[in-house]
């Protein structure tokens, strides 16, 4: 994507997106990030979520908006036997596809193309969903598949679909840096909507605050589930 097309975006992200394609060593898997993929290895925002997601007892589990596939291939090394992966940017979906295939070739991770949960099939009830989210809205062209949706818009849409495709007892784990707006925040957006969140990592990277959090859906549409 031409630079003078899209928002301009901070150095570290530019020089990643300036080495594309190219094919990074994350965690013992060997990941291909094809032009217009989102790096897995944009500072540690994936990595810690991929940790702090080891302490689920999850049996399957959804990687929303999974980019290259680095979420989807950690929550299934930790043991997660059935995991779903689904972006809505092409480049994306074949790229996951292509890393989940050279590094899971057991079959327990299906990828797919997805705006949110519109392909993913209703029957299924995931245990724990994590969605590294556009944490803000972009400018012009959508860079790595993050449109101007991004930030308050494609978290509240989330949120509001999500319990409905959790089983009893099931999280979603989201991020957030405040190089954003604190509107753009999941916290924000989940207390705006009365869900239950609890923060599992804060810390300052330098130039920023990075957040994870857990967020519950709110216990009326847990039960009615
Ligand atoms: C910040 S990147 C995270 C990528 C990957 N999960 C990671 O951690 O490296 C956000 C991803 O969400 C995807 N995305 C944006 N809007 C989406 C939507 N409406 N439905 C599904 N995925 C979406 C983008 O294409 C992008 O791959």
């Amino acid at each position: 994507m031409p630079a003078d097309r899209r928002k301009p975006l901070h150095s570290d992200f530019e020089m990643h997106l300036q080495k594309q394609p190219y094919t990074v060593d994350l965690d013992g898997f060997s990941l291909d990030v094809d032009e217009d993929v989102f790096p897995p290895d944009l500072g540690l925002c994936a990595q810690n979520m991929s940790r702090l997601c080891q302490q689920y007892a999850a049996r399957i589990a959804l990687d929303m908006g999974c980019g290259s596939g680095y979420l989807a291939l950690s929550l299934h090394r930790s043991g997660i036997s059935e995991v779903w992966a689904s972006d809505i940017h092409f480049p994306a979906v074949a790229c996951a596809q292509k890393n989940v295939k050279r590094n899971a070739p057991d079959g327990g991770i299906h990828v797919l193309q997805s705006d949110l949960f519109s392909n993913i099939p209703d029957s299924i009830k995931f245990d724990l969903i994590v969605f590294n989210q556009p944490f803000g809205p972009g400018e012009g062209e959508p860079v790595c598949g993050c449109g101007s949706d991004g930030g308050y818009e494609i978290t509240k849409r989330f949120l509001l679909e999500m319990p409905s495709h959790l089983s009893q007892g099931g999280v979603a784990v989201m991020a957030f840096s405040d190089r954003e707006p604190e509107r753009n925040s999941p916290d924000h957006v989940a207390r705006e909507l009365g869900y239950p969140i609890k923060t599992l990592l804060h810390k300052y990277y330098g130039e920023a605050n990075n957040y994870v959090f857990e967020i519950r859906p709110p216990s009326d549409s847990s039960s009615a589930r």
